[in-house]
């Protein structure tokens, strides 16, 4: 039944024009325009972000970070982590579009 709804969301969304699959390249805009000035272009922290806030960042392309799964990378994105606030214009499908371009920094 859970998955009779799910195809039916998916026929829906698909039908509205909405794609269920994260999108890397999407979320590559949205990482460029809500996380770029803080983590770079390629995920290695400006230095002068982690200098004002008083903390160690960590580059989003190393094993650290690339071992978080999906959803606690989605949770820092949504409800924010230590110093980072939430990214209050980046949720659901489109956090899932920024998580896959983070995946795309892997080293
Ligand atoms: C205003 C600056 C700022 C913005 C904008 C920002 N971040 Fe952060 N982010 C930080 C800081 C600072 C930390 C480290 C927090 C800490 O350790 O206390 C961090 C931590 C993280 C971490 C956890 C890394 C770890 O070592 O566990 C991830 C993942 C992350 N950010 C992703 C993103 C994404 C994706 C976006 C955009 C949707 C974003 N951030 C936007 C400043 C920012």
């Amino acid at each position: 039944m859970k998955r009779l709804i799910g195809t039916v969301m998916v026929v829906l969304l698909a039908g509205a024009g909405i794609s269920l699959a994260a999108d890397a390249k999407a979320g590559q805009a949205a990482y460029d325009k809500s996380c770029k000035s803080c983590h770079g272009a390629n995920g290695t922290p400006n230095a002068v972000i982690g200098k004002m806030m008083k903390v160690e960042m960590r580059a989003l392309g190393s094993a650290e970070v690339q071992a978080l799964s999906n959803a606690d990378l989605k949770k820092v994105i949504t409800d924010g982590k230590g110093k980072m606030k939430a990214s209050a214009g980046v949720t659901g499908a489109a956090a899932d579009d920024v998580v896959a371009h983070v995946r795309t920094m892997k080293k």
